[in-house]
């Protein structure tokens, strides 16, 4: 198969989606893989660094989506990549389109065939595409979050463990899965009071098992919710509904009952956001307040720390990469249920639900692609 790998041109993206490692894995099984000139410098992995591992450098964006096949991405296709994605060529890549109403209308009028990392969902419903971004993210998280409760940036002034004869900061999580799991152990680790809420009991006894001390769990509902946030000093939004939009747990009344100088980071943003007032930001600039509370809502997190996330994140998609490369995306997604539920749109057509209902757009069940 011909695989092509763009540059990332969303802003202060610097991630890749092939690490020449993956490059030559993939040319090693006789695949051709085609790099944008400069697509692994942000990442530190200069072109001589691919073309060593058997990749060959293509000098443009348009000149790597004209000769793929198959396009390995990080970030979702921005405008102006919509008028290079070819009919019935394959995209593997982030999407989240249920939170992207042009971008979901561009890939179906593309007839492209859209395989969507975060919606690719092993039977034990885990989501191993995404999980390392949310390793990153959430651990992140709480570094930009320390940071932003600093007096000069805005906050309130209070260091996340305290020292000696102060008392910690209190640091509330929004959902305790991947992204809420790593936030709550780095902010235990700097000595934070932590408390997770989440709606899922079976969880929530699991967390209680395994941190520290100092992290406490508790349902997540408007009642708690309410109650907990008028002493919080940093939260996080951490809540997922694979495929839909994230509910507002926190919505625009309750912005006046909390805290001068608390932050929010709210890592769902790129699902919609769980904070009624989190609209994305960039790594340029990444915040802003409301009623004197700090929002940080960057909705490509990982993408500030692009030498780990690029490894984190090639470590999990390769082994799909290659079965995609070697079978093609329709017999690939029969062998493998994830590929299976990681298929969004098929030339042209919806055929993940949630997607279609988010914006009352047309739905086709994947399986009539997948017969015979
Ligand atoms: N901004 C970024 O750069 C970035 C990076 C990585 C991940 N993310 C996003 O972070 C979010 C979380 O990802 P994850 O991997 O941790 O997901 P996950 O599925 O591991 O965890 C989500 C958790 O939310 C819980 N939840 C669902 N409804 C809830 C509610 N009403 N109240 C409280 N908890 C609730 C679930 O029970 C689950 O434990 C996703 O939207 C993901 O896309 C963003």
């Amino acid at each position: 198969m011909i695989i092509g790998v763009p540059k990332e041109i969303k802003n202060n993206e610097n991630r890749v989606a092939l690490t020449p490692a993956g490059a030559q894995e993939l040319v090693k099984r006789g695949h051709t893989v085609y790099i944008q000139h400069t697509a692994g410098e942000g990442s530190g992995f200069p072109d001589e660094l691919y073309v060593s591992a058997g990749a060959q450098i293509l000098p443009s964006i348009e000149d790597t989506y004209g000769a793929a096949e198959m396009i390995i991405k990080v970030k979702e296709p921005i405008e102006s990549e919509y008028k290079l994605i070819k009919e019935g060529q394959l995209l593997f890549t982030y999407f989240h389109f249920a939170s992207h109403e042009p971008l979901t209308r561009a890939m179906v009028e593309s007839k492209a065939t859209c395989l969507a990392y975060e919606t690719v969902e092993r039977p034990d419903r885990s989501l191993p595409l995404l999980i390392p971004m949310s390793e990153v993210a959430g651990r992140m998280a709480i570094q930009k979050g320390a940071n932003y409760l600093e007096k000069p940036l805005g906050g309130k002034g209070i260091l996340l463990g305290g020292v000696p004869g102060t008392l910690p900061a209190k640091v509330i999580i929004l959902g305790g899965g991947i992204v809420g799991t790593h936030a709550a152990a780095m902010a235990a680790g700097l000595g934070a009071d932590v408390i997770i809420m989440d709606v899922n009991l079976q969880r929530m006894r699991y967390l209680n098992e395994i941190m520290p001390a100092n992290v406490k769990t508790m349902m997540s509902n408007e009642y708690n919710i309410r109650k907990m946030i008028t002493n919080a000093d940093l939260i996080v939004g951490a809540v997922l509904i694979p495929g839909a939009k994230a509910p507002h747990l926190i919505t625009r009344d309750m912005l006046p009952t909390m805290q001068n100088g608390a932050v929010l980071v709210d890592v769902a943003v790129d699902q919609g956001g769980c904070i009624e007032t989190c609209k994305p930001t960039t790594h340029q600039d990444p915040t802003y307040v409301i009623d004197g509370v700090v929002h940080y809502c960057v909705a490509n997190m990982p993408g500030a720390v692009p030498y780990t996330s690029t490894l984190a994140l090639t470590n999990a998609t390769l082994p799909y990469a290659i079965l995609l490369a070697e079978k093609g995306w329709k017999q690939a997604a029969l062998d493998l249920p994830e590929l299976k539920t990681g298929l969004n749109i098929i030339n042209g057509e919806i055929v993940y639900e949630a997607v279609a209902q988010a914006f009352d757009l047309p739905f086709v069940p994947v399986e009539k692609y997948l017969q015979d």
